[in-house]
């Protein structure tokens, strides 16, 4: 009696004390300095990811929504039919209560879903609730320190409670836009342009009226004022009303040039208008989806966030949860930025792809920009030319987003060196490009010296022109590329669809994906050359090859919008 007691004691003090390590990473990212322990008293909100009540139902019932042929293809749910998958039980919510509670903590709900609770304690004590050691970390990019760790753990009774806690392990790229490293360059303009006849090349400038050209995208306006486009907007970077309308005079004389944008903010977000205030990516992102979805409301959404503190994964993870709770939401949505998947953190990508599967299942089609550094990252730079472990990008390596790549010239159209592609190290290959994926790789040289994970998403899904669009920056004409360029692009035409769908009284074409690898794939061009070593790397660096069929750098091929239409519509 006396030992049975002894050791429950025993097992129930362990109980109390053990701690089950939830994310770790042997160091922080390069570029990331450690200046020591963070202060004991300095204060700290972490929020906490509380488990979904039935997320595999949620993605059980988007497989069957989005692809064709099913009973309920493109019924899309509202936005309490998605609470109900996502939303924490009630055992759930009493357990993390009581455990905020049991340590004089007060936990408040930050998300329409309730699957998002933050804390705010002490630095000392989310050290030791935790078994953390929080410390203080610059980078060069960026202002100011963050608040980070390099590992975190659970107490048993959180455990399968929590899915996330942040921020902990993340470092996200200070710098997370997805433009190759010479970024806009102004006064110029290369002739002739990128769609002329003498110019198969893409060597020119690309505006929107080579885009139509190029893709069969109509000129005539939309007219659904239901269907709407959403431009994500993150790191200070703000979409310009007055270079909008200089755009147009100069690019799209057909439409008026008052035609322009509505803004939407979260997380104190802004969108100042003064004489310096434009950012290069959020006026691409906004003259390229304004400019090709001619008629068709579009919106800037300025994620706000103190950088130094939240990072880009809070502003991915807050523009889904802001969308949570918004009754109409847009149709589609882009998004031209990423970072390493790597540097996110595994729980905290997991969940942030978790968002864009609720937002798919809502009817929102989640467009994403694959990255600029070829197989190596969102950029590429010298240092990691000869590094052959691949760097997948997120959000492109989420299997609930549509990743978006770029090409260049017509006649062939190829993969540009720098489009981003791979595989995940943390998505399996989702069933809709199980067959895509395996002709791909049977491409590979036995002898291929690059490493990737041949079990993971292969991203991107679909690509288009990506280099030397013409934009307006501060009232200056200029060239700029990227898949940033590429993603609004596909955007615009996939919202003029949606105007043409929602006209004839059909539902719009939500997550894309099943659709883009069965019965939309032969609207698709094949591209079929390129190689993706980076724009900085040379060409000799190992990287992937287009090939006949699905490749991770130009996925399906481009868009022909006549025939995308068509099978949308079929
Ligand atoms: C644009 O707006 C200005 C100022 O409101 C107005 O004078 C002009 O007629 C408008 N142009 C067009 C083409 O609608
Ligand atoms: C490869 O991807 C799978 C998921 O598809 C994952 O379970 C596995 O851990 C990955 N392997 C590596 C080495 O990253
Ligand atoms: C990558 O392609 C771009 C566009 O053609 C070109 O300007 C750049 O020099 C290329 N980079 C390399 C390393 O060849």
């Amino acid at each position: 009696m006396m030992v049975l007691k002894a050791f429950l004691a025993l097992l129930s003090l362990s109980a109390v004390s053990a701690m089950v390590v939830i994310e770790s990473r042997p160091a922080a990212p390069n570029g990331f300095i450690s200046q020591g322990a963070a202060p004991a008293s300095n204060s700290l909100t972490l929020r906490f990811a509380l488990a979904p009540n039935n997320l595999a139902g949620l993605e059980a019932k988007l497989a069957s929504i989005s692809t064709p042929g099913s009973s309920e293809f493109r019924q899309w749910l509202s936005k309490d039919d998605v609470k109900a998958f996502v939303e924490p039980s009630a055992d759930t919510v009493a357990a993390f209560n009581s455990f905020a509670s049991a340590n004089g903590l007060k936990p408040t709900v930050i998300s329409p879903n309730g699957d998002w609770v933050s804390l705010t304690m002490p630095v000392s004590q989310a050290n030791k609730l935790f078994a953390t050691n929080f410390q203080l970390f610059t980078h060069p990019a960026m202002d100011g320190t963050i608040t980070r760790t390099l590992s975190v753990s659970l107490p048993t009774e959180l455990v399968g409670v929590v899915d996330v806690v942040h921020p902990t392990t993340d470092f996200t790229d200070p710098n997370p836009r997805l433009l190759p490293s010479t970024n806009f360059i102004r006064n110029k303009r290369d002739t002739p342009a990128s769609c002329d006849s003498s110019n198969p090349s893409g060597t020119g400038t690309i505006t929107p009226s080579c885009l139509q050209d190029i893709y069969g995208i109509p000129t005539t306006p939309a007219t659904q004022s239901s269907n709407t486009l959403l431009v994500t907007g993150y790191v200070e970077e703000w979409a310009q009303a007055a270079d909008l309308k200089t755009f147009l005079t100069l690019l799209r004389p057909d439409m008026s040039p008052n035609t322009t944008f509505s803004l939407l903010t979260t997380d104190g977000g802004t969108n100042p208008q003064g004489a310096f205030d434009a950012g290069t990516e959020a006026n691409l992102d906004i003259q390229y989806t304004v400019g090709i979805a001619t008629g068709v409301p579009t919106t800037f959404l300025s994620v706000g966030g103190d950088d130094t503190i939240d990072g880009f994964a809070t502003s991915l993870l807050d523009t889904t949860t802001f969308l949570d709770g918004v009754e109409n939401p847009p149709s589609v949505m882009t998004t031209s930025y990423g970072s390493t998947e790597d540097s996110f953190g595994a729980s905290m990508v997991s969940k942030i792809c978790s968002g864009y599967m609720a937002l798919g299942a809502r009817g929102i089609s989640v467009l994403t920009a694959s990255g600029d550094g070829g197989v190596r990252g969102n950029h590429d730079d010298e240092s990691v030319c000869d590094d052959n472990d691949f760097m997948p990008v997120f959000p492109a390596t989420c299997p609930f987003v549509t990743a978006v790549g770029s090409t260049i010239g017509f006649a062939p159209e190829v993969a540009i060196n720098f489009t981003g592609g791979g595989f995940s190290n943390l998505f399996a290959t989702p069933d809709y490009q199980t067959a895509a994926v395996a002709s791909f790789l049977k491409t590979i040289p036995s002898d291929f010296a690059g490493t990737f994970n041949k079990t993971g998403r292969g991203y991107p899904d679909v690509a288009l022109q990506g280099w030397n669009f013409e934009i307006v920056v501060d009232d200056e004409a200029g060239l700029v590329g990227g898949t940033s360029a590429s993603s609004p692009t596909f955007a615009g035409m996939i919202a003029l669809i949606n105007d043409q769908l929602v006209a004839a009284g059909k539902p719009v074409l939500g997550f894309l994906n099943p659709f883009i690898y069965s019965t939309g794939s032969t609207a698709f061009t094949d591209i079929t050359s390129g190689h993706n070593s980076g724009f900085v790397c040379p060409a000799s660096s190992v990287a992937f090859d287009a090939a006949a069929g699905w490749d991770p750098l130009t996925g399906n091929g481009s868009p022909r919008f006549p025939d995308l239409l068509a099978a949308a519509s079929a």
